[in-house]
């Protein structure tokens, strides 16, 4: 490969985890993480069975510096090492995207370096790159807490979108499931990790889309469904770890489903001009086991290559933020020092120049 490797620092502050991370590579990778430290505030959180946005802000603001310091430390770099600094500019919780963004503005200036402000969907969708180097075009399933979507990924910023979920992400009904069984935020690892000891079979509960046509899913139903069996009488223990099972079960069967859709439309589309099919998934849920199974045994019987980051780069992390920088850097891509946070920002349009404070505040208030 011709290209200079880039070292980029990643920032991440969209929800609940404050990280930062050191990332070196070329596209389309694997990239080296240098260093990729996480810090979760489940303790601020978890009196209320939820992130809460303005204690999710404040807490970044107190400890993202020293994340910072630890990351380059880690790495054994400076920041007069880096080629540019990455920070993730949405979507998320604002106040939390906002304190991201402006250390990353703020480092970027002191040191004279690119910076560039990355769509946290699209560090999710490219942490297969980086963490197992692999070419466009692929599938994507991005699951995490607030997303469900299946995507053709094209390119860097070049998303076309095959189906999202018409009401719950897959990881707030794993959350939600988790608070109605009692158990503590954030639901998904616990749900996992009760479904161990469950029996599957034990409750019949709905599979809402299964067989229905396009790549489209939705959740509600099962929560509902779930909902009624806890106040129908007071779970056991064996109870809760059988419905636990079942509720994976279920979101199991939902997602092989509308993936198998999804990979007919994929292949229509990208038949001729590909020799391998590749599948990828992302985001926080696809940390889940039962999950990375399905998806190896689906992959394995519709012909697609599995690409699967590992559990770590699924969830929340600085070093796919890095990555995603370093992608974009890597195309000539940076922002300006005026980028404006977004809470919102689809990733069909990542590559839309992220626009300035000063029109984005104007937007905010109605001119
Ligand atoms: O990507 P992520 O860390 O943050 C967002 O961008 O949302 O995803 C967090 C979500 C949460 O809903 C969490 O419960 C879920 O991912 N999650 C899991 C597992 N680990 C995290 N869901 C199911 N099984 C897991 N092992
Ligand atoms: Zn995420």
């Amino acid at each position: 490969m011709g290209a200079n490797p880039l070292t980029i620092l990643g920032i991440e502050t969209s929800c609940d985890e404050t990280a930062a991370a050191i990332v070196r590579g070329v596209p389309p990778g694997p990239g080296t993480i240098l260093s990729n430290v996480v810090l979760g505030q489940i303790a601020e959180h978890s009196p209320y069975g939820g992130v809460v946005p303005e204690i999710a802000a404040r807490a970044h603001v107190e400890v993202l510096d020293d994340i910072v310091a630890r990351a380059l430390d880690e790495a054994g770099l400076g920041l007069a090492d880096v080629d540019g600094i990455a920070a993730t500019a949405g979507p998320g919780l604002i106040g939390g995207v906002m304190v991201g963004l402006v250390s990353a503005k703020a480092l970027a200036l002191a040191a004279g370096k690119p910076l560039i402000a990355v769509n946290h969907l699209e560090a999710h969708a490219l942490s297969a790159r980086l963490a197992l180097g692999c070419e466009f075009p692929f599938l994507l399933l991005l699951i995490s807490g607030g997303h469900c979507q299946l995507m053709a990924a094209e390119g860097v910023g070049r998303y076309r979108l095959y189906g999202a979920t018409i009401d719950d992400a897959v990881g707030e009904a794993f959350d939600k499931t988790a608070k109605l069984l009692g158990l503590p935020y954030p639901g998904g690892p616990q749900i996992e990790a009760l479904a161990r000891t469950g029996r599957a079979r034990r409750y019949a509960l709905p599979r809402p889309m299964l067989g229905r046509e396009g790549a489209d899913f939705s959740f509600s139903g099962l929560k509902t469904a779930v909902r009624q069996i806890v106040r129908e009488g007071t779970l056991g223990a064996q109870d809760k770890a059988d419905l636990a099972a079942s509720f994976q079960a279920a979101v199991v069967d939902v997602l092989a489903d509308r993936i198998r859709a999804a990979m007919q439309i994929f292949r229509t589309e990208f038949g001729k001009e590909n020799g391998t099919r590749r599948f990828v998934a992302a985001g926080g849920v696809a940390a889940n086991s039962a999950i990375r199974k399905m998806l190896d045994t689906l992959c394995g019987a519709e012909g697609f290559v599995l690409s699967l980051p590992p559990p770590a780069l699924c969830t929340d992390n600085g070093a796919m933020v890095a990555w995603a920088g370093l992608e974009r850097l890597s195309l000539g891509l940076s922002d300006p020092l005026d980028a404006a946070p977004r809470a919102r920002w689809p990733l069909q349009q990542a590559d839309e120049p992220v626009q300035n404070t000063i029109s984005r505040l104007g937007e905010l208030a109605g001119l």
